[in-house]
Order: C-alpha cells, then sequence, then structure tokens
C-alpha cells in the first residue's frame, strides 16, 4: 500500500458540503498531512491525473490545489513531479503516512500578565445588585439614533478614514465645555484625548509617565481595573489605605514608597463611597508636586450626585495641578459605548503629542460625532437630569430595604453619590460565599474582599449596584440576600 495515497483517498471529497468546494477539501487534506508531519518532507505526490480519476474530480481542480500549494511553499513542483518541501519543522517523522504527535508547549504569558488575576466572576448585565451598571433600559435610544443618523448624513464617507489620534475635534470640545460647567475642571480642548473607555484611558496615562518597576499608589479597597492597567504596565503596585472619606496617605508613605503614579477616586471613592475633603486634595497635590509624581483622578460616576450641590474635581482646585483627570461615558451614557477620556496636563500635554500620534489611531468617529452633538443639543445633561432622580429614588428605597430587610449587622457605607451601595458586613458572614450563593438567584453583588489587595478584616461587605435593578425588586432581594448571609455565617 502507498501511505501518501491512503491519506489522500481516506473518505471521498463530497460536494455541497456547505461552502467547502471539492478543490477546497483537498487542499486541506494535503496541507493538514504535511504540517502533522504525516507527508514528510521529500516525499512525492501523485500526478494529477491519476489522482483527478481516483477522486472522482477533474484534473484541473488537483492542479490548481498542487499550484497553490507550491505558491504557498508546501510543495515544490517541478517536471519530474511534486515533492513536499522542508519546512524546517524540529520533529519530522520518517514514516509518511503516520501522523506525529504535535508537541504544542503551553502558552507562556508574560510575567505582568501572569501578575494579574481576574477576581470577579463574570456576571450577565442584567444580574440584579450587579456594580457599575447604568440604567440601561432608560436610556433614550431613539434620541441618540437621531444624533447618529445625523453624524453619519454630515460626516459621511470623510468620517470613515483614521481621525485625530485625540479624537474629534467637536467632541473634546463638548467634553470641555460640559467638564467646565460640571466639574469645574480647567483646561482648553489641546488637553482632553479621547480614548476607548475609561481603562484605555488609565494605560495612556501609565504610557505617558512611568517606567517599569515605578511604583503605583492605589487605593485599597479600590478599583481592579486600575490595578490592572497598573499590573500590565510593570508597575509596583502598593496599596494605601482608605477611611471613609477616601485615600488615607501615612506621613512616611512619601519617603517609603515615593510614587510615581497615584490613582484615587475623590469624588466616590470606589467601592466604599467617600468623598475626599478639599485639605486632604490639597495636601496630596502639594505632595505629589514636591515628589514629581503624577495623580490619575477617576471621576467615573460623580456626575449622579444625591446630597447637596455637585463637588468640583480635583484637577480644577489648583491651577497646572498634576492631576490626569479620566472620565467615561460607560456609565453617564452605556458601558458598550466605549467612550471615555482623559484631561492631560498643560504641561505634559505638547510632550505627549508624538507618543500619542504614534499610539493612538482616531477611530469610532461617527459615534464621537454623535456623542458631541448628543452633548452639544443638551440631551446629555437631561439624561443625566433624570438618571440622577432615578438613582436618587433607587438609592433611597434600597437604603430603606436594606433597613428593612437585612437583618444581619451591617453597616451602610458612603452612597452620597453614583450607582451603588456598599454594605459591610462583620467577618463571620464571608462576602465570597454570599455573592456566589446569590448567582442561583440572579444576583450579582460583588463582594468586597475581592477590592482589597492587602484585606483587613473591614474589607468584607457586598456591593450592590442598583443603577440597572428595578426597585420593585429590592424588598424580595434584600431579603433573599439575608437569607443567603444567615445561611452562610461561620459558626464557632
Ligand atoms: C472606578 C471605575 N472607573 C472607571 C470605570 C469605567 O471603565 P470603562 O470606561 O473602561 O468602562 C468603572 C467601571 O466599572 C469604575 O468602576
Amino acid at each position: 500500500m502507498d501511505p501518501i495515497r491512503d491519506v489522500l483517498l481516506d473518505a471521498p471529497l463530497v460536494r455541497d458540503r456547505g461552502g467547502d468546494s471539492l478543490q477546497r477539501q483537498l487542499l486541506n487534506r494535503i496541507r493538514d498531512a504535511i504540517l502533522d508531519g504525516r507527508f514528510p518532507p521529500g516525499c512525492r505526490l501523485p500526478g494529477s491525473r491519476g489522482l483527478a480519476v481516483d477522486l472522482g474530480i477533474s484534473r484541473n481542480s488537483v492542479t490548481a490545489v498542487y499550484e497553490q500549494l507550491g505558491a504557498e511553499g508546501y510543495i515544490e513542483l517541478n517536471r519530474r513531479g511534486t515533492k513536499v518541501a522542508a519546512l524546517g519543522r524540529s520533529r519530522a517523522p520518517t514514516t509518511p503516512g503516520r501522523a506525529a504527535p504535535l508537541r504544542l508547549a503551553l502558552p507562556q504569558l508574560s510575567e505582568r500578565g501572569t501578575r494579574v488575576v481576574s477576581r470577579f466572576a463574570d456576571a450577565a448585565e442584567t444580574l440584579a445588585f450587579k456594580p457599575g451598571v447604568p440604567a440601561l433600559a432608560r436610556f433614550p435610544l431613539s434620541a441618540w439614533k437621531s444624533c447618529f443618523d445625523r453624524a453619519f448624513k454630515t460626516a459621511g464617507v470623510s468620517a470613515l478614514g483614521y481621525g485625530n489620534p485625540a479624537g474629534e475635534a467637536a467632541l473634546r470640545d463638548a467634553i470641555l465645555r460640559h467638564l467646565a460647567v460640571a466639574r469645574g475642571v480647567r483646561c482648553e480642548a489641546g488637553q482632553v484625548v479621547i480614548t476607548e473607555g475609561a481603562q484605555e484611558a488609565l494605560n495612556l496615562c501609565v504610557r505617558l509617565v512611568t517606567n517599569p518597576g515605578d511604583t503605583a499608589w492605589v487605593e485599597d479597597p479600590g478599583y481592579r481595573g486600575a490595578q490592572t492597567a497598573f499590573q500590565c504596565g510593570d508597575l509596583r503596585v502598593e496599596p494605601v489605605r482608605v477611611d471613609s472619606a477616601g485615600l488615607v496617605v501615612p506621613a512616611d508613605a512619601w519617603t517609603a514608597a515615593p510614587p510615581r503614579l497615584i490613582y484615587t477616586t475623590p469624588s466616590h471613592q470606589y467601592p466604599t463611597g467617600g468623598v475626599l475633603p478639599v485639605a486632604r486634595r490639597l495636601a496630596l497635590i502639594r505632595q505629589a508636586q514636591a515628589c514629581g509624581a503624577w495623580i490619575i483622578e477617576d471621576d467615573y460616576d460623580s456626575e449622579f450626585r444625591h446630597t447637596g450641590e455637585l463637588i468640583g474635581a480635583m484637577q480644577g482646585l489648583v491651577p497646572q495641578a498634576p492631576v490626569m483627570y479620566v472620565g467615561t461615558f460607560s456609565k453617564t451614557l452605556f458601558p458598550a459605548l466605549r467612550l471615555g477620556f482623559v484631561v492631560l496636563p498643560q504641561a505634559l500635554t505638547a510632550v505627549a503629542a508624538p507618543l500619542l500620534k504614534e499610539t493612538l489611531r482616531g477611530g469610532h468617529r461617527h459615534e464621537q460625532l454623535a456623542l458631541a452633538e448628543f452633548i452639544d443639543s443638551g440631551q446629555f445633561s437631561r439624561h443625566l437630569g433624570r438618571m440622577r432622580r432615578l438613582y436618587r429614588r433607587r438609592q433611597e428605597l434600597l437604603r430603606a430595604a436594606l433597613a428593612q430587610h437585612l437583618d444581619v449587622p451591617h453597616t451602610v457605607l458612603g452612597g452620597d453619590s453614583g450607582m451603588h451601595l456598599t454594605v459591610r458586613l462583620p467577618p463571620e458572614y464571608p462576602d465570597q460565599a454570599i455573592a456566589e450563593a446569590a448567582r442561583a438567584y440572579d444576583m450579582a453583588p460583588a463582594p468586597l474582599s475581592r477590592f482589597a489587595l492587602r484585606a483587613q478584616p473591614e474589607d468584607n461587605g457586598l456591593v450592590l449596584g442598583y443603577g440597572n435593578t428595578s426597585e420593585s425588586q429590592y424588598p424580595a432581594l434584600v431579603q433573599r440576600l439575608a437569607r443567603l448571609a444567615r445561611a452562610q455565617r461561620l459558626k464557632g
């Protein structure tokens, strides 16, 4: 028997096999046999005429397959026939027709990649209490569609090419105007860089101002996305504790572990909900200036302030503050939009321009133009107003449900802004077990301990996102959580 022919004639080629022509089937059969070693280098393939007869296909098809394999370098064709080329494989089997087991080395992730630990189980946006999800059903889809249609009509094909790496001028201007009024951010349009959500803004900050091995301070407990961005940037991530008002920097930390980067959520600490008082903000800016550190101010959901006046951004407190102000439309509009931005300090903007140009590409241009119109036409502010009222009401009702139905010892943290409440539980109520058990009831609260880098006993509780969970469900859901908490309670 000829082992080569055995492989080639192993099974008939099948007509009408969902898009795979006879020619493509033969091509794949030979290519696979060469790649997995059944057709070793130097072995001869049968003549096209005989093979065509044996397979019941036209000779032209076989010739076309051989030519294609020749063009790709799998076989060599010459007057004396067709033979398999040497592919430089390290282990070629010697017996034609017998497949050598392919030894695939396990992929080795980069060191920085292995440092990133995924701490949250995937959860659908629709699960109750999932943090960070806005009220998706309340998004004004038709108004958004009109802005989108107009962007397509007006910009048309001219916005199909690469855009300005820092984003569409119209959107940068719109953001600048909005931030000046709503957040007290001081900047010029040139300082605004549009990014693919806050996450890309964080990555960009790392690229702009850090070197591998630099120290980044992160709030502990804090936002996992920031920790991930810094770990991927080869930074030494140094947890800094938060109290009920936010980041607390121990006096000796500035000399013990001087930072290059400081990540903070001063207007609404994520996830414990504190608001950093102005004196602590000013002290942080002063100290950062003195030691040459940059602050990332992540202002992810402070547009939804529920008590008193809006709290201005840290960025606008001091002229030339070393603050990179990061914002996102994931909370104010919807996460899949993947649009966010960073406002760079003016001094950094000029030196960053070449790097921005080389590393960003300027895409999603119609979305950006639609968003610019959505903001400029006042629809963004109106939507924010509606959502603020909705979240305020949802928060009040969730607080009431917790007070009435969560009959295990607990403390509700923060809640002056945003779309979540954090409920601290005593350590004998293990948050991860409760959160896991809640999945069976279509709930996805996040365990507080998962936000901690150096977990303390008080980092135990549940982060309850109420943005996308209807208030009518709160009593039943909280009763269920209370039952789960009691069932998971550690004995002894
Ligand atoms: C603290 C914080 N910052 C930023 C974001 C938004 O990230 P992105 O814009 O990448 O969706 C989130 C989302 O959950 C967040 O919790």
